[in-house]
């Protein structure tokens, strides 16, 4: 009989990254740093009631969405893990207006962290997976001030993106642009354990994640691709296709990368301010890294998602991703509708 083969600890599959010339130690202890608040985090959203976080937090955020009380812990530790870090030049939020400077931070850190601290937060008082997002840039060389215009860089300059997803099992989902990578969380150890290397989403796939009750609102070319996917067999698709939808963006992506899908929150014409439901740079940027590195595909209709040139912080995207033929697909719909 052969023995198992240990599983390896995220602490040694960065520092062989690091001996690969993958990441710098900066980059190794600041996804280190990243990887223990997520601990914190979901040993909080573990405890549920018993640990006196659900519910609201009684405050909004930027986009005038109500904060639940672990929406702001979940920041909180975020920010306090960073804070004496030495990694960072700055962070950027989902729960906060304007990027946070790191102030202990000496000397000065060359990254800059944009997070999403608690993704889909209104399943968290129903014991649904919810999950944190991230995303890290490096902090263009030679400023004398942070602003904001320095966090506003096209997903492709990404040097790492990951997600945690607290469910049955707490997992984080990691890629340095070397492939996407799955860890698994041993509670007892307090580590992170590699449990699939390389993760691959098939090309092809028979199931969608929509939220389908915004039909109503949505443009011709969604319209059409929808009608055709729930036509199923005898329609022009000629097969049948399933629907899931968790309305945790790490939860619905976690099930694509591990068995394929298209996820899809369209642009539509309830607020036709509002160029999507998602934003670009701590939700759509990090998973569109983490979903091509494991060879599939994320636009936003128009255009490959990482080449957006971003304009604002908070900025809202429509978002295509998943299994890469049906993304070419419903991308195509699209681009045919614009002429
Ligand atoms: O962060 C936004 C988010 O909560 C995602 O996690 C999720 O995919 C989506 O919104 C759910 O949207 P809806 O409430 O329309 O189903
Ligand atoms: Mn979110």
């Amino acid at each position: 009989m052969s023995t198992p083969t240990k599983p390896i600890a995220l602490t040694r599959f960065l520092i062989e990254a690091q001996r690969a010339g993958h990441i710098n130690p900066d980059l190794r202890l600041l996804i280190e740093v990243v990887a223990r608040a997520c601990k914190a985090i979901s040993h909080a959203v573990s405890k549920g009631a018993l640990g006196g976080v659900l519910g609201e937090a009684g405050t909004g955020n930027i986009q005038g969405e109500a904060q639940k009380k672990l929406d702001v812990l979940s920041n909180e530790i975020l920010l306090e893990a960073n804070e004496w870090g030495g990694h960072l030049a700055g962070c950027a939020s989902e729960e906060m207006d304007d990027f946070s400077k790191i102030p202990n931070a000496y000397p000065k850190g060359n990254y800059l962290l944009l997070f999403d601290p608690l993704d889909g937060s209104s399943n968290i008082d129903v014991n649904v997976s919810v999950g944190t997002i991230f995303s890290v840039l490096k902090c263009p060389d030679g400023i004398d001030e942070l602003k904001t215009e320095h966090f506003l860089q096209p997903g492709t300059q990404q040097v790492a993106a990951g997600y945690t997803v607290y469910g049955p099992s707490t997992m984080l989902v990691l890629t340095i642009g070397h492939g996407t990578h799955e860890f698994t969380l041993d509670r007892e150890l307090g580590s992170f354990l590699l449990t699939k290397r390389d993760l691959r989403i098939p090309a092809d796939t028979k199931e969608f994640a929509i939220n389908m009750s915004n039909q109503r609102h949505w443009f011709p070319p969604m319209q059409r691709y929808a009608s055709e996917l729930l036509a199923g067999k005898t329609g022009p698709r000629g097969k049948d296709f399933n629907m899931r939808w968790v309305a945790s963006m790490v939860a619905d992506v976690h099930r694509i990368l591990t068995r394929g899908g298209i996820f899809i929150y369209p642009r539509d014409q309830k607020d036709p301010d509002k160029p999507g439901r998602l934003r670009l740079m701590y939700e759509a940027n990090p998973m569109s890294f983490i979903v091509e590195q494991a060879g599939g595909a994320a636009t936003n209709g128009a255009q490959r998602i990482l080449e957006i040139q971003p304009e604002k912080l908070h900025q809202r995207v429509a978002v295509f991703l998943g299994s890469k033929n049906e993304v070419e697909v419903a991308t195509r719909y699209h681009l045919e509708a614009q002429g």
